[in-house]
């Protein structure tokens, strides 16, 4: 499923913005010109990340602190061991695209 974001500039710079698309609950950041997709729900427990603050590539849960890489989903910092999703992002003539998978 195609899910379709935006225009590019009405993202935040480094700041989370959470997206409900059926069952899928995404995270999306802009950093610069780029913009990163991730699961919104912690891998640790209830929190969401579109809440976190962002450093660099990374973003941390506001809840416990750990830290997410942007790119991978990959939980960098205790307590979370456990990655988030990751979700392919496309930018078209400015407006951002999700790809994701019909849950
Ligand atoms: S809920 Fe995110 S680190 Fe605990």
């Amino acid at each position: 499923m195609r899910f379709e974001v935006g225009d590019i500039q009405s993202l935040p710079e480094s700041k989370g913005v959470r997206f409900d698309v059926g069952d899928h609950r995404v995270a999306v950041f802009r950093i610069g010109e780029d913009v990163y997709a991730i699961g919104d729900r912690c891998s640790h427990a209830e929190a969401s990340l579109s809440e976190g603050e962002v450093f660099d590539c990374l973003v941390e849960c506001p809840r416990h602190g750990s830290e997410f890489d942007l790119r991978t989903g990959q939980a960098l910092s205790l307590p979370a061991t456990k990655p988030v999703p990751v979700y392919p992002v496309s930018i078209e003539d400015g407006s951002v695209y999700l790809t994701l998978e019909e849950a």
